[in-house]
């Protein structure tokens, strides 16, 4: 896919990798929707991407700790952009943000699942009608290679929870609803693929969480590009980098991802279709 003059929504796109990708959309031509809680530094990156003599981006601001506020942006943007061709969905938490403790949405749900998986399903199935009259269009779920089966007999982690646990049941419920969206997608001119971009680039999130990061924001982010510029790259995929990669065998439990996608039916209050 060519990216000059598509529309391009990068949740996440105040910081880090989400950054950098924004940014090289904006220098390939795009038109980039940027997203996060953070104005100054939104601002920062639209006033820096004009400056450069690209186009403008959008900057759509809303916290993802709230449903109301993630169906709030999802209507904003579907009353405002005419098309979205492409929505990269990057924003999150890592394991120890804001603290190493249990912390709720502002719903109630367990932070990062709220956060870094359930915002992102509300999201994109807000915006799929926009999406699907868009097409050829594409999905691109930022997810990670720590991944942890979900226990759906306690999803929100009230017993037993860690910050790493949370993160890893997140990043794998990302995994299942790529696979899960992308089999009812199949056909329709959207294709949707997750992937582990780089394994501890020098983001805010890795510092905050003490680790010494091993790869760069660069490197994470050309993996990201890659799954929307890349033709013939496939649908309900899994990468780790650049290779194709085997989920936690979980994604592959066709009854897990069911009662996955009926919880997030319920706690988003969707009609499940
Ligand atoms: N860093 C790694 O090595 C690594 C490895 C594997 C996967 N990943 C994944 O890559 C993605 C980006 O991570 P990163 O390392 O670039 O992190 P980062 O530098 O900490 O950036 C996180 C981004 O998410 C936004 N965000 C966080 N909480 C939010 C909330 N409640 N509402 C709205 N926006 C929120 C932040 O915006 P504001 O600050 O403006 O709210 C920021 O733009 C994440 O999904 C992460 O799980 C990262």
């Amino acid at each position: 896919m060519k990216v000059e003059g598509k529309t391009v929504l990068v949740t996440g796109s105040t910081d880090g990798v989400g950054r950098y990708v924004a940014t090289r959309l904006a220098e390939a031509g795009a038109q980039v929707l940027l997203h996060g809680r953070d104005r100054e530094r939104a601002h920062a990156l639209a006033d820096e991407i004009r400056r450069r003599g690209h186009r403008e981006p959008v900057f759509y601001p809303a916290d993802l700790s709230s449903l109301a506020e993630v169906r709030k942006l999802a209507e904003t943007i579907a009353n405002s952009q005419s098309r979205l061709d492409v929505l990269i969905s990057n924003a999150g938490i890592g394991t120890s943000q804001p603290g190493p403790q249990r912390c709720i949405s502002q719903d109630g749900h367990e932070l990062r699942f709220a956060v870094n998986y359930l915002s992102g399903f509300l999201l994109m199935r807000t915006l799929l009608p926009l999406l699907k009259a868009s097409t050829p269009s594409r999905i691109v779920n930022v997810s990670s290679i720590g991944q942890q089966p979900i226990d759906f007999d306690d999803p929100m982690i009230t017993k037993g929870y860690s910050g790493t646990r949370a993160y890893c049941q997140s990043k794998l419920a990302q995994v299942m609803f790529t696979i899960d969206l992308a089999e009812e997608l199949a056909g329709s001119g959207v294709i949707v693929n997750a992937l582990h971009p780089a394994t501890y680039m020098n983001t805010t999130m890795v510092r905050q969480g003490g680790i010494t990061p091993m790869s760069t924001v660069e490197q994470g982010g050309d993996a990201i590009l890659r799954l929307v510029t890349d033709d013939d790259i496939g649908s309900g995929l899994f990468f780790n980098g650049l290779t194709q990669a085997r989920a936690n065998p979980q994604a592959h439990d066709r009854d897990a991802r069911q009662r996955l996608r009926k919880l997030s039916f319920e706690l988003t209050g969707l009609p499940e279709v």
